[in-house]
Parts: structure tokens; C-alpha cells; sequence
């Protein structure tokens, strides 16, 4: 980051200091407020971070007035169009794209490492059948560094390398026995001849009693649904690793932190709920109300998929994620699926409502996600959960940069303080405790 302009911060008129300016290789420019308490005995006033760069970055940009996403400066069009989703995990954690020499060692690692220790299945058994995959999914990604006591010097890049192998590889394996213990069905175990999407298709979709022959359309379909949920800048769950992995937490931790805060409705919990939604409106006649509930302030109903904090305009994702909807359903012959027909009527009608352009409202990735992974046969309630599979790399790359920065200190934001200021206990009826 470089810096020649500088910030001037003054009150009624009198100068308080100069804060240096900074600025990347696009985007905002930033104001340097790192010695602002110390010159000024002041913090800056933030809650939700809204106009607040926690760090510098290289893995990922968006322009959200745009509608542009960028996986280390490939737009995500292309990404989505010409590369497999272990390529783009590739990029993501060393800053380019695998020549095949490179990729052939990567897949084959990740290959060798699908497999979960045998006593990590005991931990299934402490859960209800109807658990929400979410809720085992915290407890069992966060039991892994139980099992890896080997790697886990976070100061160490060959420890964080074989980490990064072990959460991209177990991962899909860990979301696949989530899913089979919810249905009483047993656990699959991987296969080395199979590439990556077909194998958790196949521990997630197949049981031992059957021969399984992945559709090759379902899983490309499903490793581009995995590209589009991979990274994004420094979302609320990001944010949550990097806090953690501050900390000098190790990587299993840290992913489980970001498991967790990707598990609300207001983020990654949305894919979910917006099928709840759509199945709750039932019918494209009953659409007005619910647009109606979701502008009234009185109503805490919000359309599930709708808005962003970033983006106001179209995600691009979500466009992707709507063609990637009607390819599936056309292979699956469901092109009048109801919910499909419902999702898009509903999309229709909100943006063309002044309510939804005035407040730069439009579907997000996770409107269209939730109608494609249930024509996949995936449950709602393992939507979030495969959100968490495509996330998991661009989690570990940024806690990965994160450690590697030179910059980086343990996150301790500070507050404005309303409470009672500092008073005694009284004494109480002459008795001192
Ligand atoms: C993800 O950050 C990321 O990058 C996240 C993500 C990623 O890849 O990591 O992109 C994934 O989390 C996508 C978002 C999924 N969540 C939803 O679809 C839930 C519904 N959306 C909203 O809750 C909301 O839009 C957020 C949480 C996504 C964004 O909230 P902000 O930026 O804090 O905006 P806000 O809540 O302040 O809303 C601004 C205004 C408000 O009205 P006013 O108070 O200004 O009058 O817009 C309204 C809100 O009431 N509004 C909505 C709405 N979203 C915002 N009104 C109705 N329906 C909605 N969906």
C-alpha cells in the first residue's frame, strides 16, 4: 500500500492532525487511522464496519455499485465458465491459476487426504438424528485438531499448507456423514477414482447397496455452485476467521468460528431461508403480500436472497447461479419446477418496485442456490453446510494471509461507552460483604 496524499482532521476550525492516505491497486482509497487514539484520544465510530477496511488484501475484489467480483483479478464469469473449482482453490490460496503439473499434485493431494479419522464418527453419535447438519458441523470441523496435533505451528507455511489440504479435503466428506446420519443411512466413504464433485455426490447421494453414476451435467453444475460460494473479501464470516486466527488459534478453530457465524439468516443461513420463504409464499398470486410484509417497517419479515451489504447492483453471482438453475432443471426435465417459476416472478415483481430500486435491493448468491440444490436432491437443511464446503477455501486463504502479514496483530476493536460510570457498591442494610 502506498501513500502521498494525506487526510486532515480538524474541529471547529482547529487542526487535529493529518492522517496519511492510503491506496491499493483499485477501489476505495483508504484513511490511515492507525495513530488516530494515541494523537487524538479518540476511536472512530463503526458498528457493522460499513466504511471500515480491517486489512489489506490481495485474494479478492468486489465492486458492489459494479456488480464485479474478482478471484485474484479473474472476473468470477469467467471463472465459473472456464475453470473446476480445485483450480480455483488452487488460485485462491497461491495467487494463480495451476499449470496441470501443478494441479495434477494438488488434486492428488487433496485426493489422499478425503478420508476422516475412524474415531471422528464417534462423534455423531453424540447428536439427535434431527440435529441441524449446522450444529454437527460446528462440533466436528472444530474436533479435527484433535486429530493433527502434527501441524499445527501456525508460524510454520508447510503446517498451514497440509491444513489447508486436510479442511479442503475432509470437508465435503465431513458435510456428506452430516447428512447420512440425519437419514439414518450409513456413512459413504470416499473414493480415489472419483474427482472431487463426484465424490461428495456420491457420499452424500449414494448407498452401498447401489452403484452410483453421477450425472457429468449435476456435477459440473454443482462444482460451479462451489466456485461462485468459494471467497468473498471480507464478508461476516471471513472477518470471524481472521479475528480468530489473530488470536494465534489454530486452523481447525478458526474454521469452525466461521462455520458458526456463516450459520445466521442474515448470511450464510440465507440459502436455506430463502427456500422457506418461497415455499411459505406457495403461490405466485400471494407474492404481493409478501412483498408488501418485506417494505413494511412494522413487519421484521426481509426477502430472504434480496440485498447486500456490498453489492447495489446485481451479484453477479446470483445471475450465474439463475442460469446455473435452469441448466439442472432442463437436464432433470423440472424447467416448470414451481419453485423456479415462483423464484422468478418474485424477482420480477420486487425489481420493479420502488421500494427494492430506492434501497438498491437485488437477489443475492444465495436467492437461486437454495432451488438448485434442492433440484439436486440436497435437503434445505444442508443448504448453509454446502455454502461452508465452498467457503472453506477462501477462509483459509485469508487466515493464511491474515498470519503472513506483517502488519497483522491480534483484533481488539474498542467501543463508545453509555453504561454507568464508576460508582460504589452500597452497603447493604450495614452488612459489608
Ligand atoms: C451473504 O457480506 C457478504 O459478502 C455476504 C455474502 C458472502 O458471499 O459472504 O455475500 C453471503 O450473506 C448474502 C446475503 C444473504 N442474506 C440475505 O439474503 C438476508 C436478507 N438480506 C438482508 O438481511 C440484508 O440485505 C443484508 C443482511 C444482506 C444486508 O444488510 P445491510 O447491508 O446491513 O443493510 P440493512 O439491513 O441496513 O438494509 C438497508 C435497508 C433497510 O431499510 P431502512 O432501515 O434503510 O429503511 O434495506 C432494507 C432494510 O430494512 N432491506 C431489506 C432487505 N435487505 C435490506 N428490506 C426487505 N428485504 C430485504 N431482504
Amino acid at each position: 500500500m502506498n501513500h502521498e496524499r494525506s487526510f486532515t482532521l480538524s474541529e471547529n476550525g482547529q487542526l487535529i492532525c493529518e492522517l496519511p492516505i492510503l491506496f491499493g491497486t483499485t477501489g476505495p482509497d483508504v484513511i490511515d487511522i492507525q495513530t488516530l487514539y494515541q494523537r487524538t484520544g479518540m476511536f472512530t465510530y463503526d458498528p457493522g464496519f460499513t466504511s471500515t477496511a480491517s486489512c489489506g488484501s490481495t485474494i479478492t475484489y468486489i465492486d458492489g455499485e459494479a456488480g464485479i467480483l474478482l478471484y485474484r483479478g479473474y472476473p468470477i464469469e469467467q471463472l465459473a465458465e472456464k475453470c473446476t473449482f480445485l483450480e480455483v482453490c488452487y488460485l485462491l490460496l497461491n495467487g494463480e491459476l495451476p499449470n496441470s503439473e501443478q494441479m495434477q499434485e494438488f488434486e492428488y493431494n487433496i485426493t489422499m487426504h478425503t478420508m476422516v479419522h475412524d474415531q471422528l464418527t464417534n462423534f455423531f453419535n453424540g447428536f439427535r438424528r434431527d440435529a441441524h447438519p449446522m450444529a454437527i458441523m460446528v462440533a466436528v470441523v472444530g474436533a479435527l485438531s484433535a486429530f493433527y496435533h502434527d501441524a499445527l505451528d501456525i508460524k510454520s507455511k508447510t503446517h498451514r499448507d497440509i491444513s489447508a489440504v486436510r479442511l479442503i479435503a475432509k470437508v465435503p466428506t465431513i458435510v456428506a456423514m452430516c447428512h447420512k446420519y440425519s437419514t439414518g443411512l450409513p456413512f459413504m466413504y470416499p473414493q480415489n477414482k472419483l474427482s472431487y464433485v463426484e465424490n461428495f455426490m456420491r457420499m452424500m447421494l449414494a448407498t452401498p447397496c447401489d452403484e452410483y453414476h453421477p450425472n457429468p451435467v449435476l456435477v459440473r453444475a454443482l462444482d460451479r455452485i462451489l466456485i461462485l460460494h468459494a471467497d468473498h473479501e471480507q464478508n461476516a464470516s471471513t472477518s470471524t476467521v481472521r479475528l480468530a486466527g489473530s488470536s494465534g488459534a489454530n486452523p481447525y478453530a478458526c474454521i469452525t468460528s466461521g462455520i458458526a457465524c456463516l450459520w445466521g439468516a442474515a448470511h450464510g443461513g440465507a440459502n436455506e431461508a430463502v427456500l422457506n420463504m418461497l415455499e411459505e409464499i406457495g403461490d405466485i398470486s400471494r407474492i404481493p403480500l409478501y412483498i408488501n410484509k418485506a417494505k413494511d417497517k412494522n413487519d421484521d419479515f426481509r426477502l430472504m436472497g434480496f440485498g447486500h451489504r456490498v453489492y447495489k447492483h446485481y451479484d453477479p453471482r446470483a445471475k450465474l447461479m439463475r442460469a446455473t438453475c435452469y441448466e439442472v432443471l432442463t437436464e432433470l426435465g423440472l424447467h416448470d419446477d414451481k419453485l423456479f417459476k415462483l423464484a422468478l416472478e418474485l424477482e420480477r415483481i420486487a425489481l420493479e418496485d420502488n421500494y427494492f430500486i430506492e434501497k438498491k435491493l437485488y437477489p443475492n448468491v444465495d436467492f437461486y442456490s437454495g432451488i438448485v440444490l434442492h433440484a439436486l436432491g440436497i435437503p434445505s437443511n444442508m443448504f448453509t453446510a454446502m455454502f461452508a464446503m465452498g467457503r472453506t477455501v477462501g477462509w483459509i486463504a485469508h487466515w493464511d494471509e491474515m498470519i503472513s502479514d506483517p502488519d497483522q496483530k491480534i483484533g481488539r476493536p474498542r467501543q463508545l461507552y453509555t453504561g454507568a460510570t464508576c460508582r460504589d457498591v452500597p452497603a447493604r442494610h450495614g452488612k459489608t460483604i
